[in-house]
């Protein structure tokens, strides 16, 4: 099929979304998020989370069927977050895309989360950049990754081996009695502030971690280091502790990728997931890759963090591809990895 519709719904998290796209285009982008419900926790919790879905599903997908101008029987394929995620949370969307799928007669498609994210930038382009290294960065994963094809070839070189960039935001972000979640949060404040005003430690770059953890990180350490300046500086400027984390986050981040795309022959790198919206790792990240002579890729800051619309990308490449859909009745599962891209 050369230019799929493709619905895609996610709800690994906190954002209830639905996207539409034809083939390469996107046409719907509707988010729906529980957020302000979980604020008061400090973080998301998941049995709301659930309800919340469930409550916003028919509606959001009313919605994003009314944007992109199309009717539900138009739909080729379906996509949906099949894992990682929360796993109650994931089942509302299985379940309401599996009964979309089944009454309407179309295939469905149980895709990974985050290799969706990392899809999203194929939307509005028809070049194809693989082979490319990835930087998956989120509010549960950190990983370098190797892209031979979107779609259905992605190696893990390195992973975070104890937070995740996303945590290590919000966390700080609670140290700094910002709101939930803390990325954005911290964005703003360290636009204020100087990045090179403290020297916090960049985890896993020392010489004695290249053999075993090249292409690892750590921000346990870093949020150590924070934690302890805050207690020890009474006088401390917030603005220059957030900007000064950032930058540590962003340097050791992008050192190691740029490292990558290097080290594989790699001309592009993949910029994805929710912290890929920061505007330090954004602007940082052109500069770098510039230096190196190695393409950046990506998506707007918008589709960076969870929605529909890289479900349903990731879904279009697979259909695009000639590869079947998920068999009915296929589960969900909360830890997967990037083990498999699509759910058999
Ligand atoms: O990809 P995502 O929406 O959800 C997961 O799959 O985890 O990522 C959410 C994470 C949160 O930790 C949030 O604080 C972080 O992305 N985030 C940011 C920014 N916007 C969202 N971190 C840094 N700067 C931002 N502007
Ligand atoms: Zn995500």
């Amino acid at each position: 099929m050369s230019e799929p519709l493709v619905l895609g719904i996610e709800t690994s998290c906190d954002e209830t979304a639905v996207g539409i796209v034809r083939g390469r285009t996107l046409l719907a982008n509707v988010i729906s998020s529980s957020v302000e419900q979980h604020a008061r926790f400090g973080g998301v919790v998941p049995e709301i989370a659930s309800r919340a879905h469930l409550e916003a599903m028919q509606s959001v997908i009313a919605q994003a069927i009314k944007e992109a101008k199309v009717s539900l029987s138009d739909i080729d394929a379906f996509g949906v977050t099949a894992g990682p995620g929360l796993i109650g949370a994931l089942l509302v969307g299985t379940s309401a895309a599996s009964g979309l799928s089944l009454a309407l007669d179309k295939p469905l498609y149980g895709v990974n989360h985050l290799s969706s994210h990392l899809a999203v930038d194929a939307l509005g382009s028809d070049v194809d950049l693989e082979p490319a290294i990835g930087l998956l960065v989120s509010g549960g994963h950190s990983s370098i990754l190797k892209v031979a094809d979107l779609a259905s070839d992605v190696e893990v070189l390195g992973s975070t081996i104890d937070d995740a960039a996303g945590e290590a935001f919000d966390k700080i972000a609670r140290l700094l009695a910002l709101d939930f979640p803390g990325g954005p949060a911290i964005d703003r404040l360290a636009q204020a502030g100087n990045p090179t005003a403290i020297d916090f430690p960049r985890g896993l770059t020392h010489a004695n971690d290249r053999e075993e953890h090249l292409y690892d990180f750590s921000f346990s350490g870093l949020k150590t280091a924070v934690s302890r300046y805050l207690q020890q500086t009474p006088a401390a400027i917030r603005a220059d502790v957030a900007a000064s984390f950032q930058e540590a986050v962003v340097d050791v981040l992008l050192t190691k990728a740029i490292a990558a795309a290097l080290a594989y022959g790699c001309e592009s790198l993949i910029l994805a997931g929710g912290v890929a919206a920061n505007s330090r790792l954004r602007a940082q990240a052109l500069l770098r890759t510039e230096e190196a002579g190695i393409r950046l890729r990506t998506p707007p800051a918008a589709l960076c963090t969870d929605n529909g619309a890289m479900v349903a990308a990731l879904t279009s490449l697979m259909v695009q591809a000639g590869q079947a859909g998920s068999p009915v009745g296929f589960g969900a599962d909360s830890s997967s990895g990037l083990e498999r891209l699509l759910w058999r």
